[in-house]
């Protein structure tokens, strides 16, 4: 049992903190956020994530597990500190590190006793040491300490499986020894551990999400030569991932990364990179390809649209940037009905999750309570996030209910050749001569 303190109550802090208290650890989590941190007391989840309820109640009740916005409550018997706060992009791409700068800050003034300081948030290389000079700068006296690089590596949806069942952990710090507690931590996992300096840590975060969005880039820019020349994307990704030098994730061609992450993470790797003088190419393609595939989208529909969506409702199924999460952030529904909306469109919209948040972020788009809600009278139905819901649906009362059958999948969810049967007017992405369908003669 070890006591530890998880600074951010968000995605990665909450998952944190929670699957650190189910392994037997004392975990006391701190937020800045006072209603976020009321919620948390009465047992109200502040994000939704698979599991996360039933797993905070049992650690709850188990007295494992706290809340506060104290962090003298926090670190005042904590062995380990968690830094886990947003790491957003600022201006110019670059990771905007002022929540970080505050809760190293905090920490270095409220620290008692000797203490590891690990810094979970995605942090630009060298923000390891620059944490370290921002602890040493702030305590009023001397307090041993010690900076690790963890950097998490869960993805939402499936972030406590992620977190209990990782592929490895990574832990860098100039000091071996402390990066080798902190590794300790992590022992029930029973997972591959990789130790290696601060900046190497800091940099494979960057890296494995940058590569993995460079796959999807590649998968899109693949899908729209498809379109053109007549092949199926979905087939041509199945064809290649056999091939174990490739492997069969991240292939999936859509409408685009979107999320919290892979958009900043790929920014701010392209804008460290540019700022140290050399000449990210293959990343600036990897976003250029990325904004295009949502415009792609967008014209699709116009096009669908006999070149206009002035006045037309466009029925959208999914708003959250991927299926199993409410997050909203930089989603790919959320800029196509952006698009759509400025030119004339009325975007009528159903997400099992997201809608909450939607109705903050976008309260001009309508929400209804079902995906049949969302064909009724409109002119086209849009496949925007592939909830397992949208995957069955009664297709011929979905067909009955719009104005005009007119399928946009842009998740690749349905079969072209069974939707055309249906009397749908289908396009997919990369799924044949402009996204019309493989040709049987
Ligand atoms: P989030 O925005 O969901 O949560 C951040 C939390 O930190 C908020 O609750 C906020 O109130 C709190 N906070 C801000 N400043 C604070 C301070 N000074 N003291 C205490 N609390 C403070 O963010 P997130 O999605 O959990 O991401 C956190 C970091 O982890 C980012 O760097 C992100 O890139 C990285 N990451 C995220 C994921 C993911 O799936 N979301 C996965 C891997 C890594
Ligand atoms: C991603 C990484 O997968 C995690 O390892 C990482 O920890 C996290 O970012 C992070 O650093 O925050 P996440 O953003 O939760 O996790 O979701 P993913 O499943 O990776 O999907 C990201 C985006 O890519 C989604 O919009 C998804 O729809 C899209 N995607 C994914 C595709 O378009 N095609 C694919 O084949 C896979």
């Amino acid at each position: 049992m070890k006591n530890i303190c998880v600074i951010g109550s968000g995605y990665v802090g909450m998952v944190t903190a929670t699957c650190f208290a189910d392994l037997g650890n004392k975990i006391v989590a701190v937020d800045v956020d006072e209603g976020k941190i009321e919620k948390l007391k009465q047992g109200v989840m502040p994000i939704y994530e698979p599991g996360l309820e039933e797993l905070v109640e049992r650690n709850v009740n188990a007295k494992r597990l706290y809340f506060t916005t104290s962090y003298e409550e926090g670190l005042q018997d904590a062995d380990f500190v968690f830094i886990c706060v947003g790491t957003p992009s600022a201006v110019d791409g670059e990771a905007d590190l002022k929540y970080v700068r505050a809760a190293a800050q905090t920490i270095a003034e409220k620290m008692t006793k000797p203490l590891i300081v690990v810094n979970k948030s995605t942090v630009p290389v060298g923000t390891g040491d620059w944490t370290a000079e921002i602890i040493r700068n702030a305590q009023p006296e001397p307090i041993d300490f010690a900076v690790v690089s963890c950097p998490e590596f869960l993805r939402e949806g499936s972030a406590i499986a992620d977190f209990m069942n990782p592929d490895r952990n990574v832990f860098g710090s100039t000091n071996r020894e402390a990066a080798e507690e902190v590794a300790h931590l992590y022992d029930p996992l029973g997972a591959v551990t990789v130790i290696t300096d601060i900046r190497t840590s800091e940099m494979i975060k960057y890296a494995s999400n940058a590569f993995l969005a460079t796959r999807i880039s590649f998968i899109n820019e693949i899908s729209i030569i498809c379109e053109r020349l007549g092949a199926d994307v979905t087939e041509v990704a199945r064809g290649m991932g056999y091939d174990k030098r490739i492997g069969p994730h991240f292939l999936n061609a859509g409408a685009g990364f979107g999320g919290s992450c892979f958009p900043k993470d790929v920014k701010a790797l392209a804008n460290m990179a540019l700022i140290h003088g050399t000449h990210p190419q293959l990343l600036n393609a990897v976003m250029e390809i990325n904004d295009f595939q949502r415009k792609h989208l967008g014209m699709k529909i116009r096009q669908l649209l006999d070149d206009s969506v002035d006045g037309k409702v466009i029925g959208m199924l999914g708003l959250a940037f991927k299926p199993n999460t409410d997050d909203i952030r930089d989603s790919p529904a959320l800029t196509i009905a952006r698009t759509l909306m400025n030119q004339g469109a009325k975007i009528r919209a159903y997400d099992p999750v997201a809608m909450e948040n939607v109705k903050d972020e976008l309260p001009t788009i309508e929400l209804v309570e079902n995906p049949y809600a969302v064909a009724d009278g409109a002119d086209i139905l849009v496949v925007l996030t592939e909830w397992n819901e949208f995957k069955q649906l009664d297709m011929k009362r979905v067909k009955k209910l719009l104005n005009e059958p007119i399928l946009v999948d842009g998740r690749n969810i349905y079969k072209p050749q069974t939707m055309r049967e249906l009397g749908f007017v289908y396009r997919g992405v990369g799924r044949g001569f402009n996204g019309e369908g493989v040709r049987s003669d």
